[in-house]
């Protein structure tokens, strides 16, 4: 694969996130990793930084040499258009995701036709991650230390005061 975007909310990233990352940037020469908004959600995180948490974990991976992180507005079918990627990668955990991932993928492409989405299944370590449920047991004083690096951890517990 050429050129590839992984489009999320990353509110904030999760190690489940990160792999995702690092797998889809074995797959493709170019990976752009998008924070996107997601209307049903308010995030927690302002865009800028989400995006900073996701730079920070990429470099501390050393994956930053095919790795562009980026925020879009908008449509996520628009956004890739105008980046001239065709392929977007998103991860699923059970069924639920698919079934979300493949009405979106549906609705991409009947956007921009172009596009076909590649899902892959998340790493069973990671499975049972995801940023809401961060961000609830953090809410509750709970222990989050396996959820994501520990930038991403001090900056939850932060906002949480
Ligand atoms: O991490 P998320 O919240 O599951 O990511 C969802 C996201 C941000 C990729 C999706 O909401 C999105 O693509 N937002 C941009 C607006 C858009 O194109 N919406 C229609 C999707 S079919």
């Amino acid at each position: 694969m050429k050129s590839a975007i992984y489009p999320g909310s990353f509110d904030p990233c999760t190690y489940g996130h990160l792999n995702i990352i690092q797998r889809a940037a074995q797959l493709t020469d170019k990976l752009v990793v998008a924070v996107m908004r997601n209307s049903d959600k308010a995030p927690l995180f302002s865009v800028e930084e989400r995006v900073e948490l996701l730079q920070h974990a990429i470099d501390d991976m050393n994956l930053s040499e095919n790795i562009e992180v980026v925020s879009g507005d908008g449509l996520l079918a628009e956004f890739a258009r105008g980046l001239d990627i065709c392929v977007i990668i998103k991860g699923i955990r059970d069924a639920g995701d698919l079934q979300y991932e493949q009405q979106m993928a549906l609705v991409n492409q009947a956007i921009n036709p172009e596009l076909t989405t590649v899902l892959l299944p998340a790493d069973i370590k990671w499975v049972h991650f995801s940023s809401r449920l961060f961000k609830e047991v953090a809410h509750y004083g709970g222990n989050v230390a396996h959820f994501a690096p520990n930038y991403v951890v001090q900056a939850v517990e932060h906002k949480m005061k």
